[in-house]
């Protein structure tokens, strides 16, 4: 089923192209390839070399424990791979690339499409570095091939895309892309385990909703993200909301722990 007009073509250059399986085919992902948003194709640097045991790697120059990714196969995929996805920018993933964010995903979801190569765990030979167009990292941490980061931004410039999300509004509403954190949901139950929905939200007044979650939504950002905070230029809208639902209302008592609460669904 093809609805919208523009194909997004993404070619993830890969020694392991199981690993965007499953991903690939479920949930949002799933439907923006099924729907054609998105095109995905698969170029693995081993189909890319000239012995018979197919080697992609090779020990390092001066020693050192592991493997390092040979040049020629990497560089013999991806020049395929800008042959097959012309204007398309060659990024490469590794911890030494520029720190992924929300302006970049959008930057990145501009385009036509993207060339993704992934390192692997050891290393890769300096030399492939001179054939990408930018260098990407999705945080500072080491991961044991770019693969996930892959799929990270895959994922994220996916939902970006016109005719992905469905019927959600916009992503312009969302978190971050205004740069600052998400209000709190609720759905049913009204109480769970003698804990009940905020009663504004079940007012019907939809004024004082909306301010009530944008107070929610700076105050948690103040309080979680103080850097993020900082950067905001708050409007009179936010000011005017700030005063109606002073900070520490209701729900900022679960507002404990970070890891849970950048979710957007
Ligand atoms: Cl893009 N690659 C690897 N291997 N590790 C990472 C990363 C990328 N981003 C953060 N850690």
């Amino acid at each position: 089923m093809e609805t919208e007009g523009r194909t997004f073509h993404v070619t993830i250059v890969t020694l392991f192209e199981g690993f965007f399986e499953d991903p690939l085919a479920t949930s949002l992902l799933g439907k923006a390839v099924e729907q054609g948003t998105v095109r995905v194709e698969m170029l693995n640097p081993r189909g890319f070399t000239s012995d018979v045991h197919r080697t992609v790697d090779d020990t390092p120059y001066g020693g050192g424990p592991g493997m390092v990714l040979k040049p020629e196969p990497m560089v013999a995929a991806i020049e395929r791979a800008r042959q097959g996805n012309p204007g398309s920018p060659v990024i490469l993933l590794t911890p030494q690339g520029q720190t992924l964010d929300a302006r970049m995903v959008s930057e990145l979801a501009q385009g036509n499409g993207l060339i993704l190569v992934c390192g692997r765990y050891e290393g890769f030979d300096e030399r492939i570095r001179a054939y990408v167009d930018r260098q990407i990292s999705i945080g500072d941490y080491v991961l044991s091939g770019g693969e996930p980061a892959a799929l990270v931004i895959i994922d994220a410039v996916a939902r970006l895309l016109a005719g992905v999300l469905g019927n959600r509004e916009s992503t312009s509403q969302e978190s971050f892309s205004q740069g600052m954190l998400e209000y709190p949901q609720y759905t049913r139950p009204v109480e769970f385990r003698g804990e009940r929905v905020p009663e504004i939200l079940l007012s019907g007044d939809h004024g004082r909703v909306e301010s009530w979650r944008r107070a929610q939504a700076l105050e948690r950002t103040r309080r979680q993200r103080p850097a993020l905070f900082a950067e905001l230029e708050l409007t009179e809208f936010d000011r005017r909301s700030l005063q109606e639902f002073p900070a520490g209302l209701d729900v900022m008592e679960n507002d404990r722990g970070r890891e849970t609460d950048h979710t957007e669904n």
